[in-house]
């Protein structure tokens, strides 16, 4: 397992022009979140689901990684296996820096992907920033049932968190990157690391920042290059 377990929220993608969604202004301020990300949405509003994730797929298609998933990519490809680069996040910024697809885990799912609805197929399929139904209509090639968006909506299983509660458990240094911490409880995997660094754009009302070594309060890509020095040093001890 990693010594070192940065894990990140849609603030690291926000000066990609990426929304967030809690900040004012936010995606769950534009959408309702238990419309299109609930464990029934493409039961009870398939379509405007469907339409929710086309255009957010499209947009991305435009976006660049910025200098903090730069800076995280360049330091897991020099430590693959003393970092673990774990992301809340559904888009590619990571994978466009330069990291592999298997360099970066996605606790809640990938937003160039479609699965299969078919519990016992559960085919994954990358479409890149296609609609839904530009591919194959909407179904799946395997056995042509309907597909969804490979998202992980509120109330559903979320397999990658196993992994993120084993690399907790080892990790040495915890880093935390723009998130609020309203899912992922950040204050209590803070305290199983020897040391941890939280940087957010502001405070946020569901992380108590006490119980983090090192408060950075700015943009990530401000920030970036203290949380690398700080890695660097903890990985090379002089
Ligand atoms: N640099 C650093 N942090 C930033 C920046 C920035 N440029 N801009 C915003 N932030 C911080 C905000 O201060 C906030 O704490 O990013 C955080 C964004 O919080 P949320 O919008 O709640 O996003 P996130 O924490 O990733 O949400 C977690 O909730 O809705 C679900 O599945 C969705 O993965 C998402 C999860
Ligand atoms: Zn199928």
């Amino acid at each position: 397992m990693a010594k070192v377990l940065i894990l990140s929220g849609a603030g690291i993608s926000a000066e990609s022009g990426i929304s967030t969604f809690r900040d004012s202004g936010g995606l769950w301020d534009e959408y309702d979140v238990s419309v299109v990300c609930n464990y029934d949405s493409m039961q009870k509003h398939e379509d405007v689901t469907i339409e929710f994730y086309d255009k957010r797929r499209s947009e991305l298609k435009s976006k660049e990684p910025n200098y903090a998933h730069k800076r995280i990519a360049e330091l897991k490809n020099m430590y693959k296996k003393e970092i673990a680069v774990i992301t809340q996040n559904v888009d590619n910024l990571f994978e466009k820096a330069g990291l592999k697809p298997e360099d970066v885990i996605h606790l809640h799912g990938f937003l160039t992907q479609l699965r299969c609805q078919d519990s016992y197929c559960g085919k994954v399929f990358d479409i890149g920033y296609k609609s839904q139904k530009e591919f194959n209509g909407g179904r799946c090639l395997t056995c042509n049932s309907k597909l969804r968006p490979n998202i992980v909506f509120f109330g559903e299983q979320a397999p990658m968190y196993e992994e993120l509660n084993k690399q907790i458990q080892d990790c040495e240094l915890f880093v935390v990157i723009g998130t609020s911490g309203n899912v992922i409880g950040v204050n209590t995997m803070a305290q199983f690391a020897t040391r941890s660094i939280l940087n957010n754009y502001e405070p946020s009302s569901a992380i108590n920042d006490a119980y983090f070594s090192k408060v950075l309060y700015k943009k990530a890509t401000e920030a970036v290059d203290e949380i690398a020095e700080e890695i660097e040093t903890f990985l090379n001890p002089r």
